[in-house]
């Protein structure tokens, strides 16, 4: 049912943890299934690359698989490259997640858009094509109720 990939990253999560004195810092839930996420990015000043990243999370090995995933593929990027980490490149480089599993990884693509939108409101600054992040991305998925 779980790739080879998934397995992996839900056994050994790679950058879990918290970043003292993070540059963005954002945390998203899903009421339905009651899973959070919490992300965590160091961002050089100058340069605008993501230093590091770690996360925490609460929730599904799903979840804690996408999470894993989605820190290592922010890292070593730019504020911009990281916008274009969406769940379905996340669920790529995952090789694939079940579809009742897909939401899972929306979570990490809120929770990094919830941490860029942190750093973007402390240094007043805008990035191009991110919205204000839905603190429960349950939210709005009414429709989707028959994927859960
Ligand atoms: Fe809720 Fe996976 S079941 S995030």
């Amino acid at each position: 049912m779980y790739s080879e990939k998934v397995m992996d990253h839900f056994q050994n999560p790679r950058n879990v943890g918290e970043i003292p004195d993070a540059s963005g810092v954002g945390t998203v839930g899903n009421a339905k299934c009651g899973d959070i996420m919490r992300i965590f990015l160091d961002i050089d000043e100058e340069t605008k690359i993501i230093k590091d990243c770690k996360f925490k999370t609460f929730g599904c090995g799903a979840a804690v698989a996408t999470s894993s995933m989605a820190t290592e593929l922010v890292k070593g990027k730019t504020i911009q490259e990281a916008m274009e980490v969406t769940n379905k490149a996340v669920m790529e480089a995952l090789d694939g997640l079940p579809p009742v599993k897909v939401h899972c990884s929306l979570l990490a693509e809120e929770a990094i858009h919830a941490a860029l939108w942190d750093y973007a409101q402390k240094h007043g600054i805008t990035i191009e094509g991110l919205e204000k992040p839905k603190s429960d991305i349950h939210e709005g998925e009414e429709e989707a109720e028959d994927t859960y």
